[in-house]
């Protein structure tokens, strides 16, 4: 296998490429017409063989970016390719909300597995998205990556900061057998949420080492909330764990602010990321694409 790695994903592909034995390695050249228009291209020999390529869609350039790339990769003549979106863009709007919306998450399937033999994301916001796609997809997930970087600090409680991240913490909270609890999201705009503890029994949360579980860290709104909610319940620690760090705008500083730890898996490149998914991905890539 031939593994590229795009301008949202370069330091992931590479290490995907080590853990497929040090498979080549290769990054396009890019370039920006004078109107603005982008031009891409791959090099080296690529006739007959099986390509991974690897670029997270965010922002709207790095899905442009993806889509030429993959047009560039067959026009080089490769045998398969196989598309590796790390943080799959769009995700979030997996339905039509409000009338007159687009499901934009399917559209972006449709449109990424175009040129694709199949596609291999992590952590989709929800899995229905997978049966969006018309080719083969697998999702490989980012919590054992982050149970691998949780087992190595003290934590007594993980806990979810909405009810859609149940499934999510549960399975971390049994892999690390730890205590869980999600906590309930009221969102009242795209920047701000209100968050309370389950009406019911939880958890003793006094004097505890908390980490939140999250997917997606993208304005801190939901993270900032949980940690101060938490604080106020008077945890010894609280950490942010997620397995795509957006960090938009000041979400780092602000959670860094109200939290002590926080750990990213590098699907996007950023300050909080200490933890692969490398070999998550490489082990769908080899277990389950590898032959054929
Ligand atoms: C929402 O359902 C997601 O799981 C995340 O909680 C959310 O996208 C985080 O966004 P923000 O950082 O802007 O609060």
């Amino acid at each position: 296998m031939h593994v590229i790695g795009g301008t949202a994903s370069t330091s992931l592909a590479e290490r995907i490429s080590r853990e497929l034995g040090n498979a080549p390695f290769a990054i396009p050249f890019l370039k920006r017409f004078p109107d603005g228009e982008l031009y891409v291209r791959v090099g080296g020999r690529m006739e007959g063989e099986d390509v991974v390529l690897v670029q997270s869609t965010h922002n709207d350039e790095g899905l442009l970016e993806l889509l030429l790339l993959e047009d560039a990769v067959r026009e080089a003549g490769c045998r398969r390719l196989f598309v590796v979106i790390p943080y799959f863009g769009y995700a979030r709007q997996d339905r039509s909300f409000f009338p007159g919306e687009p499901v934009s998450a399917r559209v972006m399937a449709r449109h990424v597995e175009l040129a694709a033999d199949a596609v291999v994301t992590v952590d989709l916001h929800s899995p229905q998205t997978l049966q969006a796609f018309t080719k083969p997809a697998f999702e490989a997930s980012g919590i054992p990556a982050i149970a691998r970087l949780l087992r190595e600090h003290p934590v007594d409680l993980l806990v979810s900061p909405d009810r859609g991240g149940v499934e999510r913490v549960k399975r971390m909270a049994q892999i690390l057998g730890l205590p869980w609890l999600a906590l309930d999201k009221k969102r009242i705009d795209s920047e701000h949420v209100e968050l309370t503890l389950p009406t019911g029994t939880t958890p003793e949360l006094q004097g505890k080492n908390v980490v939140i579980v999250d997917d997606v860290i993208s304005t801190g709104g939901t993270i900032v909330e949980a940690a101060r909610l938490l604080t106020r319940h008077h945890v010894a620690t609280v950490g942010a764990a997620c397995t795509h760090g957006l960090f938009l705008r000041d979400a780092f500083e602000r959670i860094k602010a109200v939290t002590h730890h926080m750990y990213s898996t590098d699907t996007l490149d950023n300050p909080a990321e200490k933890v692969s998914v490398a070999p998550d991905i490489a082990q769908i890539l080899r277990r389950d694409l590898a032959s054929g």
